[in-house]
């Protein structure tokens, strides 16, 4: 036994991604390994559960090999002290591979198996430090988060809004009513035939277009409200689309989305990609700091904001947050701390952020954590 500190081994398989990661103390990342499918998938325009699952049987092992390679030589099972997986929600056929494979690890190798809530995971994102990623102590760790603090967590499949007091102390104060943002970025990708997965593609084509080219609708839902909702945008972009081609005389019920999209010059993609990106980037900015507002005028002292999930990877959501608070100055009394990933890997889905969340749930009740008996993955949104 070489490894100071509770080394948590953990698995995520709820999507496209295959992962495994060795997380000490629930901050310090010594490994985080991901095979990702997107290539595979970009084929199909989007994630195929049935071959989601089967590329998950291929890379697993690989995957947990690599993470032990990563965290170094001297790395061992016996320096692991528990096994936490993804337990959903997701894909059921892909998580199933991850649940499947961490019960038999913790059953054959006797540790104890935490099950994490997939979205528990992108909430603590934040509290990894890549700084030390390849070494084997503890230096550089970025200071520890301060609570309280809201999380806004944005990605393919949810999309919450969350007040966090403490550790297992969190209260949702918004969710989105249809699609998730990072949804809305992949289905617009598609129409515009920029490829999967949306959200990057779309941030490169709005780096060459103009985002006031296209009033899109920014729905803001009922006065105070926290909640999101991004269907009618999509719908917008999606109509703007159809009046383009139809314009060109194009005849839109002949052929699949790929080929009316390949019939849209690059700069009406480039445009209606930068004012989407905007459109989405303004609703999700302000809600955050609607959120900061009135938690701070209502006399809780929030220290921190953070962005979180696969959306957070957006440079310009990231900018825009930084500009909205800069301007807001010391009109919300106080400085906050914003936050999001220190490595692009923890923002999308990854078993770092696993191993973080399975961390603290432990240490707040060490003993209901066994060797594995039963886990069934789960397909519910409920964080609690
Ligand atoms: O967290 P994640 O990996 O998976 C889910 O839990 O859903 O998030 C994936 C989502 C995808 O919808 C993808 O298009 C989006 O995150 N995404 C981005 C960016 N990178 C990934 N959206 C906007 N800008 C990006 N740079
Ligand atoms: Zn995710």
């Amino acid at each position: 036994m070489y490894h100071p500190g509770m080394n948590i081994l953990a698995i995520e398989t709820s999507c496209d991604e295959t992962a495994c990661a060795i997380v000490r103390d629930g901050r310090e990342v010594l490994a985080n390994v991901i095979a990702s499918q997107a290539d595979i998938h970009a084929e199909t325009g989007g994630v195929v559960p049935e071959v989601a699952a089967r590329e998950h049987i291929l890379k697993i092992l690989p995957v947990i090999e690599e993470a032990f390679e990563k965290a170094g030589k001297k790395f061992t099972w016996e320096d692991v002290d528990a096994i936490a997986v993804t337990k959903g929600p997701g894909l059921i056929s892909s998580l199933i591979i991850g649940t499947e494979t961490a019960s038999v690890i913790s059953y054959l190798k006797d540790k104890p198996l935490i099950p994490v809530h997939h979205v528990m995971g992108h909430i603590y994102a934040n509290f990894l430090s890549s700084a030390s990623e390849v070494s084997t102590k503890s230096t550089n760790l970025q200071p520890d988060p301060q609570f309280p603090l809201i999380v806004l967590t944005v990605s393919g499949g949810h999309n919450e809004l969350v007040l966090m007091k403490d550790h297992g102390d969190l209260t949702i104060l918004g969710e989105t009513r249809d699609d998730a943002a990072g949804e809305a970025f992949d289905k617009v990708s598609r129409v515009l035939g920029l490829g999967y997965p949306g959200g990057p593609k779309i941030a490169k084509a709005a780096e060459g277009g103009n985002a006031e080219a296209f009033k899109l609708p920014r729905s803001f839902l009922e006065s105070g409200s926290l909640d999101f909702s991004f269907s009618g945008l999509k719908t917008a972009v999606i109509t703007k689309v159809k009046e383009y081609l139809r314009e060109q005389g194009v005849d839109i019920s002949v052929g699949n989305v790929q080929e009316l999209a390949n019939k849209l010059p690059q700069k009406f993609k480039n445009d209606l990609a930068a004012s989407f990106q905007e459109a989405v980037v303004d609703v999700l900015s302000e809600k955050l700091l609607q959120a900061l507002i009135t938690y701070r005028e209502d006399g809780i002292d929030i220290k921190e904001l953070h962005l979180a999930g696969g959306v957070s990877a957006n440079l310009r959501l990231r900018e825009t947050v930084i500009h909205k608070l800069q301007k807001l100055g010391n009109s919300i009394g106080g400085p906050v701390k914003f936050r999001y990933p220190t490595n692009i890997s923890y923002c999308t889905d990854n078993a770092a952020m696993i191993g973080s969340a399975a961390y603290y749930l432990y240490k707040a009740n060490p003993k209901s954590f066994k060797k594995a008996t039963n886990l069934t993955p789960t397909t519910s949104f409920d964080l609690f």
